[in-house]
């Protein structure tokens, strides 16, 4: 019969040693879902063929992995591992699966040429059950590998089952929760799973002991310590991981010509696009989906999600970049705040205590210092005086200002959306713009300054 592998990844558990309400799996490591990790190892192999159980706060993964949803079982009461294989075994069976992998949603480190190595191993063993072990100085909480005076595996015992008087003393092989299972041998196994053991759980890790006793094979290939296969079960653990693969992505861009100034600590998301020649300056991070061109910067504290700076373009040191596009020589900061859809365009400039968001400056505009653009546009070569506020929201919708190509804001302006400004037009400072000023126009709206001369002199106390 032809093999038909597929893979199922059990990812429903609560992580309760996470101390988080995120599941687990959502646990991020340098902004992107655990599970997504997984994902990235195993779609290039399984294509399709991916299921996933789900279960503790089932929605959230489905709003994180919509393009997974097809291939998701829920595991409405999470009571082990073993019964979230059991809950999976139908719709492995309904896709005519011989093989499954199984592997923990909790393993994000795992390679795809790990598991080649693991499949070949157990494929060439014949043996309808196989596992990933590794050898740990300190084996921690993860379940105990046993094997009888052959080298045959004839047990995993938890750490918390672990009772040396029975099973001697604790071995320093573990079982890494990555499985290649054939189904038609396997499935007479699954009702024996039975959750007498310290955490009232069924254990898929009782299938080996089931099969060993029915002289099924099983074996277990041992990886040594390689620590990209240790599962992720508490903060310690995801902080470790976390630095395993920042580690990486950090060497592979320097290894591609970016500049990187205090590597140990800059932290740069596996979906972010640095090209060659882009400078950074640690301590700064740089997430999502975000696009650096050769020549831009990134100074030290930056914060950028999602962002794209075009060539040459500069994150100024302390801004916050999210959904925000700053093109070819534009610069904000130092102090910025782009928002989502804040959009600088070439060479224009947002610079300390400038907040921007749903804006675009064009080119060459500035707003230089402590201003708030929301839902706007700035014209090119528009400048945007210190103080000036786009209010633009009126308690229940949110307005326009649109501010003409060259106009001039005086310094603490006040624009009350809706509203617009002309082309070359200039607003004197302190004043309250409620109505549409035309182009090429001056518009006032402060009273005019009297000066009077003062009644009393002055006293030395109340100088
Ligand atoms: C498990 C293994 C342990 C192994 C370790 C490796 C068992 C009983 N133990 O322990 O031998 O050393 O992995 O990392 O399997 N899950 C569900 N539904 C549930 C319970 C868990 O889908 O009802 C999922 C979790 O989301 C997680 C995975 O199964 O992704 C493993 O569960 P976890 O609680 O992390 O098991 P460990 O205690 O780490
Ligand atoms: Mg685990």
């Amino acid at each position: 019969m032809a093999v038909n592998l597929g893979a199922l990844i059990l990812a429903g558990g609560k992580g309760t040693r996470m101390y988080s309400a995120l599941p687990k799996v959502l646990q991020p490591i340098l902004g992107e879902p655990m599970l997504s990790y997984v994902y990235s190892a195993l779609a290039p192999m399984f294509g399709e063929q991916i299921f996933t159980v789900i279960g503790h706060r089932a929605e959230l993964l489905r709003l994180a992995f919509p393009q997974f949803e097809d291939r998701f079982i829920l595991q409405a009461e999470q009571l082990g591992t073993g019964h979230a294989l059991q809950t999976a075994w139908p719709a492995l069976r309904e896709a005519c699966l011989t093989h499954v992998l199984v592997v923990s949603g909790d393993v994000p480190l795992i390679s795809r040429d790990t598991l080649t190595t693991f499949i070949n191993a157990v494929e060439r063993s014949q043996s309808p059950l196989g596992f990933i072990s590794l050898t740990l100085r300190d084996p921690g909480a993860y379940g105990r590998v046993l094997r009888d005076n052959d080298g045959k595996v004839s047990n995993i015992i938890e750490a918390k089952d672990y009772d040396s008087a029975k099973y001697g003393p604790e071995p320093n092989e573990i079982n890494a929760g990555v499985y290649c299972l054939e189904m038609e041998r396997i499935e007479p196994l699954l009702p024996l799973l039975q959750n007498k053991n310290k955490s009232g759980e069924f254990y898929i890790t009782d299938l080996i002991a089931l099969a060993a006793q029915s002289d099924l094979d099983v074996i277990g290939v041992q990886c040594g310590g390689d620590e990209t296969l240790l599962g992720v079960n508490n903060p310690q653990e995801l902080i470790r991981t976390e630095n395993i693969v920042r580690e990486e992505v950090v060497r592979k861009h320097l290894e591609a010509g970016v500049f990187i100034h205090m590597p140990e600590s800059v932290r740069i998301g596996p979906d972010a696009v640095i090209a060659p020649g882009a400078r950074l300056q640690g301590p700064c991070q740089i997430l999502g989906a975000s696009r650096i061109a050769a020549h831009a910067e990134v100074e030290a504290f930056c914060h950028l999600n999602n962002a794209v700076l075009g060539e040459g373009a500069v994150a100024r040191s302390f801004s916050h970049l999210e959904n925000a596009v700053l093109e070819a020589g534009a610069i904000a900061g130092p102090y910025a705040r782009l928002r989502p859809g804040a959009h600088l365009e070439e060479n224009s400039r947002a610079g300390n205590f400038v907040e921007v968001k749903n804006s675009t400056l064009g080119p060459g505009a500035k707003a230089s210092h402590l201003t708030y653009l929301g839902d706007a546009h700035v014209g090119a070569g528009a400048n945007i005086g210190a103080g000036t506020i786009t209010c633009n929201y009126d308690g229940h919708k949110k307005h326009r200002t649109t501010i003409g190509a060259r106009a001039f804001i005086g310094s603490n302006t006040a624009l009350v959306a809706p509203v617009s400004i002309g082309e070359s037009s200039l607003v004197g400072a302190g004043s309250t713009i409620t109505k549409d000023v035309p182009d090429n126009s001056l518009a006032l709206t402060r009273p005019e300054q009297i000066n009077k001369p003062r009644r009393k002199k002055p006293t030395q106390e109340t100088k």
